[in-house]
């Protein structure tokens, strides 16, 4: 594996995986993905200030470099790009806004944090030029709005990769103490529940009623969203997904699934 410190020593054309780095399982997963579809697999680890509300966030926000190029190198990654806060971001840069998708459901819960993240995705596409770019399916707000802004780059949506009590890959779960990581497993019993219910309105109900069974989750939203746009899902809307967010002492979680057609099954 190659590492590179600047996008012109890397040749247009790749599949691309974007990251910030504190590499886990659901990295290794977009990797292996990416290795798949093509020999050219370009990885990028850059901590975009621009997607946090919070400076003490950024400041925290977990940082291992030594770990996260050995798992790159064996994960597939052909090139790994380190980029200089300068090249993506020079004196002068367009900034993109997320627009309305951007203010509701996470984007409530974080002023600000989409329009950094379609910001930094535009400008490291431009200055990469991928052919193809590898995204997860547990940030589905943040994937929707990138297909949204991603003009001729092909994004391929990751499946989500979970522990096996169903709790998915997250770089947040480490942050979780012992009580609230045994809890946490209630989000995917909620999205279970959706799931296995009959039309939308159950769905969401069935979802609050199960995070209603675990005190020390404090459920934020549980809904069934249309995938296109977010707006909430009727038994006639096509492609429905269940999405859920909350805190466990502090630390927020967030997941999706796909409902069956309309909700029913
Ligand atoms: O999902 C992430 O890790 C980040 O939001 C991304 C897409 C790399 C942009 O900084």
């Amino acid at each position: 594996m190659k590492i590179v410190a600047n996008s012109s020593e890397i040749d247009g054309g790749c599949t691309f995986v974007p990251t910030m780095g504190a590499l886990h399982a659901g990295h290794v997963s977009l990797f292996k993905l990416a290795k798949a579809k093509s020999d050219f697999v370009v990885a990028s680890i850059f901590i975009n200030p621009l997607q946090f509300d919070d400076a003490q966030d950024l400041a925290n926000y977990p940082r291992t470099p030594d770990l996260d190029i050995e798992i790159a190198a064996d994960s597939g990654v052909t090139h790994l790009w380190l980029p200089q806060q300068g090249e993506i971001y020079p004196s002068v840069f367009k900034k993109f806004s997320a627009g309305e998708l951007g203010n509701i459901y996470e984007g409530a819960n974080r002023s600000g944090h989409f329009d950094g993240v379609v910001t930094v995705v535009s400008r490291l596409f431009e200055l990469l030029k991928p052919e193809t770019a590898i995204f997860g399916e547990k940030d589905f707000q943040q994937l929707t709005l990138i297909r949204a802004i991603a003009k001729g780059v092909k994004i391929i949506a990751a499946p989500t990769v979970r522990e096996a009590d169903g709790l998915a890959v997250s770089s947040r779960n480490v942050r979780l103490d012992e009580d609230s990581r045994a809890a946490a497993s209630v989000i995917y019993k909620a999205l279970i529940a959706a799931e296995i219910s009959l039309n939308a309105q159950e769905a969401r109900s069935q979802m609050r009623k199960a995070c209603a069974t675990q005190p020390l989750f404090n459920l934020d939203y549980a809904e069934v969203i249309d995938e296109d746009d977010f707006s909430i899902a009727t038994d006639s809307t096509l492609n429905s997904r269940a999405i859920i967010a909350g805190w466990l002492n502090g630390v927020r979680l967030i997941d999706n699934m796909q409902m069956k057609t309309g909700g029913l099954r």
